[in-house]
Protein backbone atom coordinates (compact mmCIF):
# COMPACT_ATOMS: atom_id res chain seq x y z
CA UNK A 1 0.00 0.00 0.00
CA UNK A 2 1.25 3.28 -1.01
CA UNK A 3 0.38 6.95 -0.18
CA UNK A 4 0.94 10.15 -1.31
CA UNK A 5 0.53 13.31 0.88
CA UNK A 6 0.97 16.34 -1.55
CA UNK A 7 0.85 19.94 -0.74
CA UNK A 8 1.32 20.40 2.37
CA UNK A 9 3.16 22.35 5.03
CA UNK A 10 5.39 19.72 6.77
CA UNK A 11 6.11 20.42 10.65
CA UNK A 12 8.79 18.93 13.03
CA UNK A 13 10.32 19.42 16.09
CA UNK A 14 12.77 21.63 13.95
CA UNK A 15 11.54 22.05 10.82
CA UNK A 16 9.20 23.88 8.36
CA UNK A 17 9.17 23.42 4.76
CA UNK A 18 6.78 22.74 1.60
CA UNK A 19 6.77 19.38 0.38
CA UNK A 20 5.26 15.62 -0.41
CA UNK A 21 5.99 12.91 1.31
CA UNK A 22 5.51 9.17 -0.02
CA UNK A 23 4.84 6.66 2.00
CA UNK A 24 5.19 2.79 1.49
CA UNK A 25 3.85 0.23 2.89
CA UNK A 26 3.38 2.04 6.44
CA UNK A 27 7.24 3.55 6.24
CA UNK A 28 8.14 7.28 4.75
CA UNK A 29 10.65 6.24 1.73
CA UNK A 30 10.42 9.96 0.36
CA UNK A 31 10.47 13.36 0.90
CA UNK A 32 10.31 16.36 -1.99
CA UNK A 33 8.70 19.15 -4.14
CA UNK A 34 6.55 17.85 -6.62
CA UNK A 35 6.51 14.18 -6.35
CA UNK A 36 4.94 13.03 -9.33
CA UNK A 37 4.63 9.56 -8.50
CA UNK A 38 1.46 6.72 -8.62
CA UNK A 39 -0.33 5.91 -5.71
CA UNK A 40 -3.05 4.07 -4.14
CA UNK A 41 -4.20 6.44 -1.78
CA UNK A 42 -3.47 10.88 -2.84
CA UNK A 43 -4.30 13.45 -0.08
CA UNK A 44 -4.13 17.29 -1.23
CA UNK A 45 -2.73 18.74 2.57
CA UNK A 46 -2.97 22.29 0.83
CA UNK A 47 -3.59 24.47 3.45
CA UNK A 48 -2.81 21.79 6.25
CA UNK A 49 0.42 21.97 8.73
CA UNK A 50 1.81 18.25 7.97
CA UNK A 51 2.77 16.87 11.64
CA UNK A 52 4.20 13.64 13.10
CA UNK A 53 1.20 12.19 14.79
CA UNK A 54 0.48 12.57 18.51
CA UNK A 55 2.34 10.87 21.31
CA UNK A 56 0.35 10.27 24.57
CA UNK A 57 2.79 8.43 26.77
CA UNK A 58 0.41 7.95 30.25
CA UNK A 59 -3.31 6.21 29.16
CA UNK A 60 -5.36 4.29 31.55
CA UNK A 61 -7.19 2.15 29.35
CA UNK A 62 -9.81 -0.58 30.92
CA UNK A 63 -7.78 -0.21 34.50
CA UNK A 64 -9.31 -1.64 37.42
CA UNK A 65 -9.23 1.23 40.01
CA UNK A 66 -11.14 1.67 43.02
CA UNK A 67 -13.68 -0.84 43.00
CA UNK A 68 -14.75 -0.38 38.90
CA UNK A 69 -12.37 -0.18 35.56
CA UNK A 70 -12.03 2.98 33.39
CA UNK A 71 -14.41 3.49 30.94
CA UNK A 72 -12.72 3.55 27.72
CA UNK A 73 -11.13 0.04 26.59
CA UNK A 74 -8.45 -0.11 23.90
CA UNK A 75 -11.35 -0.15 21.13
CA UNK A 76 -13.54 3.11 22.57
CA UNK A 77 -10.20 5.19 23.79
CA UNK A 78 -7.73 4.10 20.56
CA UNK A 79 -10.58 5.43 18.19
CA UNK A 80 -11.22 8.42 20.25
CA UNK A 81 -7.31 8.80 20.50
CA UNK A 82 -7.42 8.93 16.77
CA UNK A 83 -10.45 11.52 16.51
CA UNK A 84 -7.72 13.72 18.73
CA UNK A 85 -4.52 12.52 16.10
CA UNK A 86 -2.53 10.57 18.32
CA UNK A 87 -1.50 7.78 16.56
CA UNK A 88 0.79 5.71 19.34
CA UNK A 89 -0.07 5.56 23.38
CA UNK A 90 2.22 3.88 26.17
CA UNK A 91 -0.75 2.37 28.67
CA UNK A 92 0.54 1.20 32.02
CA UNK A 93 0.51 -2.62 32.87
CA UNK A 94 -0.31 -3.25 36.59
CA UNK A 95 1.37 -6.30 38.68
CA UNK A 96 -1.41 -7.83 40.71
CA UNK A 97 0.17 -8.16 44.53
CA UNK A 98 1.65 -11.63 44.39
CA UNK A 99 2.39 -12.45 40.95
CA UNK A 100 5.29 -11.10 38.87
CA UNK A 101 5.26 -8.93 35.98
CA UNK A 102 4.72 -11.53 33.10
CA UNK A 103 0.96 -11.50 33.59
CA UNK A 104 0.30 -8.32 33.60
CA UNK A 105 2.25 -7.82 30.33
CA UNK A 106 0.15 -10.52 29.42
CA UNK A 107 -2.69 -9.36 30.93
CA UNK A 108 -2.61 -5.87 28.93
CA UNK A 109 -1.47 -7.69 25.89
CA UNK A 110 -5.11 -9.47 25.89
CA UNK A 111 -6.57 -6.10 26.48
CA UNK A 112 -5.13 -4.54 23.76
CA UNK A 113 -5.21 -7.14 20.89
CA UNK A 114 -8.10 -7.04 18.17
CA UNK A 115 -9.35 -3.64 19.77
CA UNK A 116 -6.28 -1.33 19.01
CA UNK A 117 -6.66 1.34 16.25
CA UNK A 118 -3.43 2.91 16.59
CA UNK A 119 -0.26 1.82 17.68
CA UNK A 120 0.82 1.18 21.46
CA UNK A 121 3.07 0.09 24.00
CA UNK A 122 3.22 -0.84 27.67
CA UNK A 123 4.79 0.79 30.72
CA UNK A 124 5.20 -1.72 33.88
CA UNK A 125 3.74 -0.49 37.42
CA UNK A 126 5.52 -2.52 39.91
CA UNK A 127 3.85 -3.16 43.35
CA UNK A 128 6.30 -5.61 44.56
CA UNK A 129 10.13 -5.73 44.03
CA UNK A 130 11.06 -9.95 44.74
CA UNK A 131 14.09 -10.79 43.09
CA UNK A 132 12.21 -12.64 40.61
CA UNK A 133 10.36 -9.44 39.61
CA UNK A 134 13.71 -7.83 39.84
CA UNK A 135 15.04 -10.50 37.00
CA UNK A 136 11.63 -9.83 35.29
CA UNK A 137 12.45 -5.87 35.15
CA UNK A 138 15.65 -7.16 33.42
CA UNK A 139 13.65 -9.32 30.76
CA UNK A 140 10.72 -6.38 30.48
CA UNK A 141 13.48 -4.26 29.02
CA UNK A 142 15.85 -6.34 27.10
CA UNK A 143 12.69 -9.04 25.41
CA UNK A 144 9.46 -7.18 25.68
CA UNK A 145 10.02 -3.87 24.65
CA UNK A 146 8.77 -2.35 28.21
CA UNK A 147 11.65 -0.02 29.09
CA UNK A 148 9.89 1.84 31.67
CA UNK A 149 8.17 1.45 35.30
CA UNK A 150 5.60 3.69 36.88
CA UNK A 151 6.27 3.71 40.73
CA UNK A 152 3.77 4.87 43.00
CA UNK A 153 4.78 7.40 46.81
CA UNK A 154 0.77 7.45 47.17
CA UNK A 155 -2.04 5.52 47.83
CA UNK A 156 -0.92 2.95 50.40
CA UNK A 157 -2.16 -0.12 50.30
CA UNK A 158 -2.83 0.29 46.89
CA UNK A 159 0.10 1.05 44.52
CA UNK A 160 2.53 2.63 47.19
CA UNK A 161 5.92 1.74 47.47
CA UNK A 162 8.40 2.75 50.13
CA UNK A 163 11.46 4.45 49.43
CA UNK A 164 13.75 1.32 49.55
CA UNK A 165 11.80 -0.22 46.91
CA UNK A 166 11.93 2.92 44.96
CA UNK A 167 15.98 3.10 45.30
CA UNK A 168 16.41 -0.50 44.67
CA UNK A 169 14.26 -0.04 41.58
CA UNK A 170 16.07 2.96 40.55
CA UNK A 171 19.48 0.29 40.44
CA UNK A 172 18.23 -1.73 38.48
CA UNK A 173 17.45 1.03 35.60
CA UNK A 174 20.69 1.72 36.12
CA UNK A 175 21.99 -1.64 34.87
CA UNK A 176 19.08 -2.09 32.18
CA UNK A 177 18.47 1.53 31.12
CA UNK A 178 14.91 1.29 32.37
CA UNK A 179 13.11 4.16 33.08
CA UNK A 180 11.47 5.07 36.25
CA UNK A 181 8.33 7.24 36.03
CA UNK A 182 7.13 8.74 39.45
CA UNK A 183 4.05 8.95 40.56
CA UNK A 184 5.06 11.86 43.24
CA UNK A 185 2.59 12.38 46.41
CA UNK A 186 3.34 12.33 49.89
CA UNK A 187 1.05 9.15 50.05
CA UNK A 188 1.15 8.81 54.47
CA UNK A 189 0.72 12.69 54.79
CA UNK A 190 -2.23 12.39 52.12
CA UNK A 191 -3.73 9.45 53.73
CA UNK A 192 -3.62 11.13 57.20
CA UNK A 193 -5.16 14.29 55.83
CA UNK A 194 -8.10 12.24 54.33
CA UNK A 195 -9.21 10.01 57.62
CA UNK A 196 -8.96 13.38 59.86
CA UNK A 197 -11.23 14.71 56.81
CA UNK A 198 -13.60 12.15 57.24
CA UNK A 199 -13.85 12.31 61.24
CA UNK A 200 -14.62 16.01 60.70
CA UNK A 201 -17.60 14.82 58.25
CA UNK A 202 -16.25 16.67 55.39
CA UNK A 203 -16.72 14.18 52.50
CA UNK A 204 -17.42 16.68 49.49
CA UNK A 205 -15.48 15.87 46.44
CA UNK A 206 -14.07 19.08 46.87
CA UNK A 207 -12.06 18.10 50.09
CA UNK A 208 -10.14 15.38 47.53
CA UNK A 209 -8.02 18.36 47.02
CA UNK A 210 -7.97 20.07 50.15
CA UNK A 211 -6.19 16.71 51.61
CA UNK A 212 -3.45 16.48 48.98
CA UNK A 213 -1.90 20.06 49.51
CA UNK A 214 0.93 21.06 46.33
CA UNK A 215 3.35 20.67 49.34
CA UNK A 216 2.94 16.96 49.27
CA UNK A 217 3.60 17.04 46.02
CA UNK A 218 6.85 18.72 46.25
CA UNK A 219 8.12 16.85 48.76
CA UNK A 220 7.63 13.59 47.03
CA UNK A 221 9.33 14.62 43.92
CA UNK A 222 12.35 16.39 45.55
CA UNK A 223 12.76 12.91 47.67
CA UNK A 224 12.29 11.19 44.11
CA UNK A 225 14.81 13.11 42.42
CA UNK A 226 17.24 12.95 45.48
CA UNK A 227 16.78 9.04 45.13
CA UNK A 228 17.36 9.36 41.73
CA UNK A 229 20.52 11.13 41.95
CA UNK A 230 21.91 8.76 44.23
CA UNK A 231 21.44 5.70 42.00
CA UNK A 232 23.00 7.62 39.35
CA UNK A 233 19.86 7.76 36.51
CA UNK A 234 17.69 9.94 35.36
CA UNK A 235 13.68 9.93 36.28
CA UNK A 236 10.87 10.93 34.90
CA UNK A 237 7.85 12.60 36.92
CA UNK A 238 4.46 12.03 35.95
CA UNK A 239 1.52 14.17 35.77
CA UNK A 240 3.30 17.29 37.29
CA UNK A 241 0.42 19.51 38.86
CA UNK A 242 1.82 22.75 40.27
CA UNK A 243 4.73 25.43 41.02
CA UNK A 244 5.84 23.52 44.36
CA UNK A 245 7.04 20.38 42.41
CA UNK A 246 8.20 22.29 39.38
CA UNK A 247 10.59 23.95 41.40
CA UNK A 248 12.23 21.05 42.54
CA UNK A 249 12.47 19.87 38.81
CA UNK A 250 13.99 23.26 37.73
CA UNK A 251 16.49 23.12 40.53
CA UNK A 252 17.52 19.90 40.02
CA UNK A 253 18.04 20.44 36.19
CA UNK A 254 19.99 23.54 36.80
CA UNK A 255 22.09 21.13 39.10
CA UNK A 256 22.71 18.99 35.82
CA UNK A 257 20.81 16.04 36.95
CA UNK A 258 18.86 14.18 34.61
CA UNK A 259 15.45 15.29 36.08
CA UNK A 260 11.94 15.21 33.71
CA UNK A 261 8.52 15.55 34.05
CA UNK A 262 5.23 15.79 32.28
CA UNK A 263 2.46 18.03 32.75
CA UNK A 264 -1.22 17.35 31.33
CA UNK A 265 -3.62 19.40 30.00
CA UNK A 266 -5.95 19.39 32.91
CA UNK A 267 -3.27 21.36 34.80
CA UNK A 268 -2.68 23.59 32.23
CA UNK A 269 -6.59 24.59 31.64
CA UNK A 270 -8.60 23.58 34.79
CA UNK A 271 -8.70 24.83 38.82
CA UNK A 272 -9.13 24.05 42.34
CA UNK A 273 -12.53 26.20 41.45
CA UNK A 274 -13.94 23.10 38.98
CA UNK A 275 -14.63 21.15 42.56
CA UNK A 276 -16.61 24.47 44.15
CA UNK A 277 -18.86 23.66 41.51
CA UNK A 278 -22.37 22.69 42.81
CA UNK A 279 -23.90 19.37 44.57
CA UNK A 280 -21.79 16.37 43.50
CA UNK A 281 -19.95 18.02 39.79
CA UNK A 282 -16.63 18.77 41.56
CA UNK A 283 -16.61 14.82 41.17
CA UNK A 284 -15.87 15.11 37.50
CA UNK A 285 -12.20 16.45 38.73
CA UNK A 286 -11.72 14.01 41.27
CA UNK A 287 -8.11 12.99 39.73
CA UNK A 288 -4.58 12.22 41.93
CA UNK A 289 -2.67 14.95 41.74
CA UNK A 290 -5.93 17.03 42.11
CA UNK A 291 -5.81 20.13 40.34
CA UNK A 292 -4.73 23.03 41.48
CA UNK A 293 -5.13 27.36 42.62
CA UNK A 294 -5.53 29.01 39.06
CA UNK A 295 -2.18 30.58 39.00
CA UNK A 296 -0.26 27.33 38.84
CA UNK A 297 -1.11 26.97 35.15
CA UNK A 298 1.27 29.90 34.19
CA UNK A 299 4.30 28.29 35.92
CA UNK A 300 3.29 24.88 33.74
CA UNK A 301 2.77 26.66 30.75
CA UNK A 302 6.22 28.48 31.34
CA UNK A 303 7.84 25.01 32.30
CA UNK A 304 6.95 23.94 28.62
CA UNK A 305 8.36 27.11 27.13
CA UNK A 306 11.56 26.43 29.05
CA UNK A 307 12.31 23.04 29.15
CA UNK A 308 11.87 22.26 32.50
CA UNK A 309 8.80 20.29 31.62
CA UNK A 310 9.61 18.12 28.68
CA UNK A 311 6.23 16.09 27.76
CA UNK A 312 2.59 16.94 27.78
CA UNK A 313 0.25 13.81 28.54
CA UNK A 314 -2.84 12.95 29.33
CA UNK A 315 -3.34 11.18 32.22
CA UNK A 316 -6.60 9.48 30.21
CA UNK A 317 -8.40 7.78 33.18
CA UNK A 318 -12.39 8.34 32.47
CA UNK A 319 -14.60 6.72 34.69
CA UNK A 320 -18.46 8.34 34.26
CA UNK A 321 -20.95 10.23 36.33
CA UNK A 322 -24.12 8.41 35.88
CA UNK A 323 -23.72 6.01 32.85
CA UNK A 324 -22.67 3.72 34.16
CA UNK A 325 -22.72 5.34 38.23
CA UNK A 326 -18.90 4.94 38.70
CA UNK A 327 -17.98 8.47 40.05
CA UNK A 328 -21.40 7.52 42.41
CA UNK A 329 -19.31 5.59 44.46
CA UNK A 330 -18.39 8.43 46.13
CA UNK A 331 -21.35 10.28 46.65
CA UNK A 332 -21.10 9.93 50.61
CA UNK A 333 -17.51 9.93 50.58
CA UNK A 334 -15.12 11.89 48.38
CA UNK A 335 -12.10 9.29 49.29
CA UNK A 336 -14.31 6.60 47.33
CA UNK A 337 -14.71 8.55 44.28
CA UNK A 338 -12.55 6.85 41.26
CA UNK A 339 -9.74 8.88 40.52
CA UNK A 340 -9.13 10.35 36.77
CA UNK A 341 -10.64 11.98 34.25
CA UNK A 342 -10.86 11.62 30.26
CA UNK A 343 -8.86 13.41 27.65
CA UNK A 344 -7.27 11.28 24.95
CA UNK A 345 -8.85 12.83 22.52
CA UNK A 346 -8.24 16.85 23.21
CA UNK A 347 -4.65 16.79 24.39
CA UNK A 348 -3.56 18.45 20.62
CA UNK A 349 -6.85 20.80 20.10
CA UNK A 350 -6.39 22.25 23.66
CA UNK A 351 -2.38 22.66 23.81
CA UNK A 352 -2.64 24.22 20.22
CA UNK A 353 -5.41 26.34 21.46
CA UNK A 354 -3.78 27.11 24.78
CA UNK A 355 0.10 27.23 23.85
CA UNK A 356 0.20 27.62 20.21
CA UNK A 357 -2.45 30.45 19.75
CA UNK A 358 -2.13 32.15 22.68
CA UNK A 359 1.26 32.90 21.43
CA UNK A 360 2.93 30.57 24.89
CA UNK A 361 4.95 28.26 22.56
CA UNK A 362 5.79 28.36 18.70
CA UNK A 363 4.06 25.34 16.76
CA UNK A 364 8.07 23.58 16.41
CA UNK A 365 7.52 23.75 20.72
CA UNK A 366 4.17 21.82 20.33
CA UNK A 367 5.33 19.09 17.88
CA UNK A 368 8.39 18.35 20.37
CA UNK A 369 6.22 17.94 23.78
CA UNK A 370 3.15 16.62 22.01
CA UNK A 371 5.45 13.90 19.87
CA UNK A 372 8.57 14.12 19.38
CA UNK A 373 10.14 14.07 23.34
CA UNK A 374 7.98 11.40 24.28
CA UNK A 375 9.44 9.21 21.56
CA UNK A 376 12.60 9.95 22.56
CA UNK A 377 12.05 9.94 26.32
CA UNK A 378 10.24 6.30 25.77
CA UNK A 379 12.24 4.24 23.22
CA UNK A 380 10.25 4.97 20.14
CA UNK A 381 12.35 7.51 18.29
CA UNK A 382 12.76 7.97 15.28
CA UNK A 383 10.53 4.96 14.25
CA UNK A 384 7.88 7.46 15.58
CA UNK A 385 7.85 11.13 16.76
CA UNK A 386 9.16 12.78 13.44
CA UNK A 387 8.53 12.95 10.11
CA UNK A 388 11.36 11.77 8.01
CA UNK A 389 12.73 8.45 5.43
CA UNK A 390 12.91 6.00 7.44
CA UNK A 391 9.57 6.84 10.15
CA UNK A 392 6.44 4.90 10.66
CA UNK A 393 3.81 7.45 8.17
CA UNK A 394 1.75 8.37 11.23
CA UNK A 395 0.68 12.04 10.89
CA UNK A 396 -2.19 14.60 11.21
CA UNK A 397 -3.31 16.64 8.81
CA UNK A 398 -3.47 19.92 11.14
CA UNK A 399 -5.98 22.25 10.57
CA UNK A 400 -5.15 25.82 12.54
CA UNK A 401 -8.58 27.37 11.81
CA UNK A 402 -11.06 24.26 12.50
CA UNK A 403 -13.00 25.35 15.29
CA UNK A 404 -14.58 22.42 17.50
CA UNK A 405 -16.64 22.75 20.54
CA UNK A 406 -15.61 20.05 23.15
CA UNK A 407 -19.10 18.48 24.43
CA UNK A 408 -19.23 14.79 25.27
CA UNK A 409 -22.44 14.84 22.48
CA UNK A 410 -19.67 14.48 19.79
CA UNK A 411 -16.51 13.14 21.18
CA UNK A 412 -15.66 9.85 20.99
CA UNK A 413 -14.56 8.77 24.55
CA UNK A 414 -16.71 6.71 26.26
CA UNK A 415 -17.40 8.84 29.32
CA UNK A 416 -20.86 10.96 30.22
CA UNK A 417 -19.15 14.21 30.60
CA UNK A 418 -16.57 16.39 28.99
CA UNK A 419 -14.07 18.76 31.88
CA UNK A 420 -14.26 21.11 29.19
CA UNK A 421 -17.82 21.13 28.38
CA UNK A 422 -18.72 24.09 25.84
CA UNK A 423 -14.97 25.19 25.63
CA UNK A 424 -14.09 26.49 21.92
CA UNK A 425 -10.92 26.11 20.49
CA UNK A 426 -8.76 26.82 17.38
CA UNK A 427 -6.87 24.58 15.20
CA UNK A 428 -7.34 20.40 14.78
CA UNK A 429 -6.73 17.79 13.20
CA UNK A 430 -8.56 17.37 9.31
CA UNK A 431 -7.24 13.95 8.55
CA UNK A 432 -5.09 11.42 10.74
CA UNK A 433 -2.73 8.74 9.12
CA UNK A 434 -1.23 5.56 10.88
CA UNK A 435 1.20 3.86 8.82
CA UNK A 436 0.33 5.69 6.10
CA UNK A 437 -3.13 4.55 6.22
CA UNK A 438 -5.57 6.99 7.12
CA UNK A 439 -7.57 6.76 10.06
CA UNK A 440 -9.46 9.44 10.48
CA UNK A 441 -11.12 11.61 7.66
CA UNK A 442 -12.70 15.07 8.41
CA UNK A 443 -14.28 13.54 11.60
CA UNK A 444 -14.88 10.21 9.80
CA UNK A 445 -13.09 7.22 11.56
CA UNK A 446 -12.05 5.06 9.21
CA UNK A 447 -9.48 2.74 10.50
CA UNK A 448 -10.62 -0.78 12.34
CA UNK A 449 -10.32 -2.64 15.39
CA UNK A 450 -7.35 -4.58 15.50
CA UNK A 451 -5.09 -2.82 13.30
CA UNK A 452 -3.02 -0.86 15.83
CA UNK A 453 0.50 -3.00 16.55
CA UNK A 454 2.52 -3.14 19.27
CA UNK A 455 5.55 -2.03 19.70
CA UNK A 456 8.69 -2.74 21.33
CA UNK A 457 9.91 0.16 22.69
CA UNK A 458 14.11 0.34 23.14
CA UNK A 459 15.02 2.02 26.17
CA UNK A 460 14.80 5.89 25.75
CA UNK A 461 17.31 8.21 25.60
CA UNK A 462 17.40 10.99 28.07
CA UNK A 463 17.06 14.12 26.42
CA UNK A 464 20.15 16.63 26.09
CA UNK A 465 18.96 19.79 28.22
O1 LIG B 1 -6.23 10.24 39.09
C1 LIG B 1 -5.47 9.61 38.38
N1 LIG B 1 -4.34 10.16 38.00
N2 LIG B 1 -5.80 8.36 37.99
C2 LIG B 1 -4.98 7.48 37.29
C3 LIG B 1 -3.94 6.81 38.13
C4 LIG B 1 -2.68 7.62 38.24
O2 LIG B 1 -2.22 7.86 39.34
O3 LIG B 1 -2.10 8.00 37.23
ZN1 LIG C 1 -0.22 8.49 38.88
ZN1 LIG D 1 -2.01 7.96 35.44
Amino acid sequence: MTTLVRNGTVVTASDRYQADIYIDKGVVTLIGQGLNLPADTVIDASGKLVMPGGIDVHTHLDMPFGGTNSADDFQTGTVAAAHGGTTTLVDFAIQNFGEGLYPAYEGWMKRAEGKAVVDYAFHMIVRELTDQVSGEMDRMVKHEGVTSFKLFMAYPGVFMVDDATIFRALLKTRDNGGLICMHAENGGVIDTLVKEALRKGQKAPKYHALTRPTRAEGEATGRAIALAEMAGVPIYIVHLSCSDALEKVKQARDMGLPAYAETCPQYLFLSYDDYERPGFEGAKYVMSPPLREKWNQEALWKGLAKNDLQVVSTDHCPFCMNEPPQKQLGKDDFSKIPNGAPGIETRLMLVWDGGVRAGKIDMHRFVEIVSTNPAKMFGLWPKKGTIAVGSDGDMVLFDPDKETTLTAKTLHMRVDYNPYEGRVVRGGPAMVLSRGEVIVDHGEFKGRPGRGQYVKRQPGRPLVG
